[in-house]
């Protein structure tokens, strides 16, 4: 698990990064919430699991660790999506608000599940 969490978050970073580098660019930050939460809930969170899985996760949590890579990409990849929509005024906020609701509400989730996996680990080992 840590390795695909470095994989996607590595994919996240170099997409942050060029559309970083395209608002730099053209002068135009108009999309600087979207670059903002690729590079943080993308890349940063995703390292940070990689490295919880690495260093301190163990098999007692093995049986929710997919569902937590999931759900963590699922809403990380629709919260992109959504919040570059919004921001690109490609989509109007009543109907892109709610999806972006939904997606947050998935890295929310999987944050949580982290923090039981993390409990079960240390139990486990203690
Ligand atoms: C090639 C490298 C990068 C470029 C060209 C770039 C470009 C930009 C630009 C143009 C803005 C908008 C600034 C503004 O209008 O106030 C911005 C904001 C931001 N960037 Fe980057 N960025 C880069 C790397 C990163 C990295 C590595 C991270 C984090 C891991 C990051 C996180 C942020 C955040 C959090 C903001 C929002 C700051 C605020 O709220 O004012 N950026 N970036
Ligand atoms: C998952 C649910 C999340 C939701 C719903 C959310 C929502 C928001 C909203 C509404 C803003 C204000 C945007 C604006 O200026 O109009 C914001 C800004 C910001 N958020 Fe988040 N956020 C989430 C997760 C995170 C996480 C996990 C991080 C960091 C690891 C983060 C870092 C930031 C930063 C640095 C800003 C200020 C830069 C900006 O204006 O984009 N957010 N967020």
């Amino acid at each position: 698990m840590d390795r695909k969490f470095v994989l996607t978050g590595l994919g996240y970073a170099i997409l942050g990064l060029v559309l970083g580098l395209f608002m730099a660019a053209t002068k135009n930050h108009q999309q600087l919430v979207t670059h903002a939460h690729i590079m943080l809930v993308g890349f940063v969170i995703s390292m940070v699991y990689a490295m919880m899985h690495k260093l301190w996760l163990t098999e007692a949590a093995a049986k929710l660790a997919k569902v937590q890579y999931v759900l963590h990409q699922l809403g990380t990849a629709g919260m992109s999506i959504g919040l570059f929509l919004l921001y690109g005024n490609l989509a109007p906020e009543s109907v892109v608000g709610p999806i972006l609701g939904i997606f947050s509400v998935l890295v929310l989730i999987a944050m949580l599940l982290m923090k039981v996996m993390y409990l079960k680990s240390a139990k486990a080992q203690s």
